[in-house]
């Protein structure tokens, strides 16, 4: 698969940062990345990839966003198993719980989730979550 889909929600901009240095590592490992919104994404194309990434930041009380995200990534559990799933997402006042559920959901479901966690960063993501964030853009594209 040479194309690799990043999907992502986000109000206010600082996890689509994270989504575009992902779609940078991609695109610096030789594969296209295909970046889109989670209001605009295709499930099925999900399905028929084995790699692909996706970002939410915090929200609620550590959950991931409800209206969008939350039913997007129920279904991606459906057929999680065996695939490499990217996460990634920026919080705030929190500790990461969020991402650390995130992450043991796509692995219960049998996805193997790049270094074992998920990439996070408070608030505006800094050079260093940007690197964190393309590194697993390489992951994915390998
Ligand atoms: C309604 C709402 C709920 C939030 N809940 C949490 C939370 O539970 N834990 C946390 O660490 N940050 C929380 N935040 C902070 C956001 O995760 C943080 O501002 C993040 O950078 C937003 O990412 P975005 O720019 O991609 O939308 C919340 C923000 C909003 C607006």
């Amino acid at each position: 698969m040479d194309e690799i889909m990043v999907v992502y929600w986000s109000q206010t901009g600082n996890t689509e940062a994270m989504a575009q240095a992902v779609a940078q590592g991609i695109e610096e490992a030789g594969k296209k990345a295909v970046v889109t919104e989670v209001s605009g994404a295709s499930i099925d194309a999900l399905k028929a990839a084995s790699a692909f990434a996706l970002g939410c930041p915090a929200m609620g009380a550590e959950v991931l966003e409800e209206s969008e995200m939350e039913p997007f990534v129920m279904e991606v559990e459906g057929f999680a198993a065996g695939k490499k799933i990217g996460l990634f997402g920026s919080y705030g006042w929190g500790d990461g719980q969020w991402m650390r559920d995130w992450t043991e959901r796509m692995v219960n479901a049998g996805a193997v989730v790049p270094g074992g966690e998920g990439v996070i960063a408070q608030e505006a993501p800094d050079d260093e979550a940007l690197e964190a964030c393309k590194a697993l853009g390489k992951a994915l594209a390998e």
